[in-house]
């Protein structure tokens, strides 16, 4: 490795290889094409952004100008999601502190100007997402033609359906004989034997032996079949779970995700959420505040599920039992990063079972019969080391403003009168848990508005179903209510879209 490279890492304390890079970096260098596999948080990032820094031609070199045409890209990183690509842009800006390469990001759902300023004065390096990188290859502001080093992160995922046709678009507008590498912490050999299409002669790279866990070993998984209805009070008491530092939890659509968000925000904790119906500049926003610590919990649709790397995510919770294995592998992946330990929960709704156990055997997990569980549940407690005396809020409940509304405005004045420490006066339409927590009545109200169709009245304030609701317990009654749900909610799951565009 060139000393400048080695220098920069350095200084931020990135001095021994992990595996992946000892393996695959003094292959890559030799300009090989590579498939390398390797767990989530084990450093796939720098295995190939150092190979790619190493093997272009930095301005600071005599033979800059000698190029066909120097500025013009010549190592191309596609990643599924804009805030990976960010990412991946950081890191490879970080190793090319001395080294002194131009990394540019080009994502979409930002304006067209800064990219277009940055390639018309030059870089060396791109990090970007398929959709953009079509659009500016297509308007002959990205010129592609003298890429040396090309890079799918998380290949298997751009390499599926939903990516294919500009990955190859893309592939199509690059030179022939450069080096393609394709990294990620999944490979299934399906997508190994469509990539062999797109590589010459490829060397295959797996930092791990044979009989090695697709998870990372020092994460403790938990699996628990929940009812929907209890998950949020189940996500309240684990946010109260001993060592609990960033948490990520990963909902299946867009709709759920923010408003659990809400939900948990409502109930004392420092929550955002992160997914394809906001605004990229809001996106960004949440992770960034999820990465400085000003928000602790992320609620994340798929689109923060490969990939992002956050220093502190003790927990990775799963709201619902994810549509495959891969998607669980590098959802929990977020958590027990770098040799950092981790815990990653999963629930399991009564619906999805028969998937849970088709991931679960294909994992090789040891979870074929998740044991039922409610906030209530004493092994809950016991598992995450969560004090019994925990409740579902750390706050106390909202009076419902609308009863309150006044003329001069009911949040302001009821706001006015808890901080001169009078106590707001009681809200009479306030129902009550039965084990005498407060309802989350905004969650009510945002049901009803969000759902058109007529629901039957649920009692939010059960939060042990078998206790409050004899019906919950009635797989069939359970089983009717998640239909509803998921009917509702359609049009509303995350696609490849949604992540990058
Ligand atoms: N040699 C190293 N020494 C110390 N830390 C490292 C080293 N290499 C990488 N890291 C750190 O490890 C973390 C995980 O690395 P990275 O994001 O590259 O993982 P990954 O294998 O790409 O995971 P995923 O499959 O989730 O994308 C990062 O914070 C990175 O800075
Ligand atoms: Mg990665």
């Amino acid at each position: 490795m060139l000393p400048d490279i080695v220098d920069a890492l350095a200084e931020v304390n990135i001095v021994h290889p992990f595996p992946i890079q000892r393996m695959a970096i003094p292959i890559a260098l030799t300009g090989t094409d590579m498939i390398g596999q390797a767990r989530t948080g084990t450093g796939k990032t720098l295995a190939f952004g150092i190979t790619a820094l190493q093997r272009i031609v930095v301005p600071s070199e005599r033979d800059f100008e000698l190029q066909a045409r120097p500025g013009a890209p010549q190592a191309l990183v596609v990643a599924p999601t804009r805030e990976l690509a960010l990412q991946v842009s950081k890191d490879l800006t970080v190793a090319a502190t001395r080294r002194r390469a131009r990394v540019l990001t080009i994502y979409g759902g930002v304006g067209y100007e800064p990219q277009l300023e940055a390639l018309a004065t030059g870089v060396e390096i791109v990090v970007g997402t398929p959709g953009r990188l079509l659009d500016l290859a297509n308007r002959g502001s990205l010129d592609l033609s003298h890429i040396k080093v090309l890079v799918l992160d998380e290949a298997d995922e751009m390499l599926d359906l939903g990516f294919l046709p500009d990955v190859e678009r893309i592939l199509a507008k690059t030179p022939e004989l450069r080096q393609t590498m394709l990294f990620s912490a999944t490979m299934p050999s399906a997508i190994v034997s469509l990539a062999r299409k797109h590589l010459r002669h490829p060397v295959n790279i797996r930092a791990e032996s044979e009989g090695d866990t697709t998870t990372v070993p020092t994460t403790a998984q938990f699996v628990y079949q929940t009812h929907d209805m209890d998950k949020p009070e189940i996500v309240a008491r684990v946010l109260q779970a001993e060592n609990r530092n960033r948490v990520m939890v990963f909902c299946r659509t867009k709709r759920a995700a923010a408003r659990l968000a809400d939900d948990l925000a409502e109930r004392g904790f420092s929550a955002a959420a992160i997914h394809g119906d906001l605004s990229q500049v809001l996106r960004e926003k949440a992770l960034k505040k999820f990465r400085a610590g000003t928000v602790d919990v992320l609620v994340a649709t798929d689109v923060a599920a490969r990939g992002i790397d956050v220093e502190g995510v003790t927990h990775v919770i799963n709201y619902e039992c994810t549509d495959d294995d891969k998607t669980y592998v590098h959802r929990i992946g977020r958590t027990g990063r770098a040799g950092a330990s981790g815990i990653a929960i999963t629930f399991v709704d009564w619906a999805d079972l028969t998937r849970w156990k088709v991931i679960n055997n294909t994992l090789d997990l040891p979870f074929a019969d998740p044991q039922e569980t409610y906030s209530t549940s004493g092994h809950l407690y016991h598992d995450l080391g969560i004090d019994p005396a925990a409740t579902g809020r750390l706050t106390p409940a909202p009076i419902r403003e609308s009863a309150h509304r006044t003329a001069a405005g009911g949040e302001d004045s009821r706001r006015h009168e808890e901080r001169r420490g009078e106590r707001p006066r009681r809200n009479r339409n306030r129902r009550r848990l039965r084990n005498g927590l407060p309802v989350d009545q905004r969650e009510e109200a945002a049901t009803s508005q969000a759902a058109p169709d007529p629901e039957p009245a649920t009692d939010p304030a059960a939060v042990d179903p078998a206790a409050t609701d004899p019906a919950a317990t009635d797989p069939a009654a359970v089983d009717g209510a998640k239909k509803r749900r998921r009917r509702r909610s359609r049009g509303g799951r995350t696609s490849p879209s949604e992540a990058s565009a």
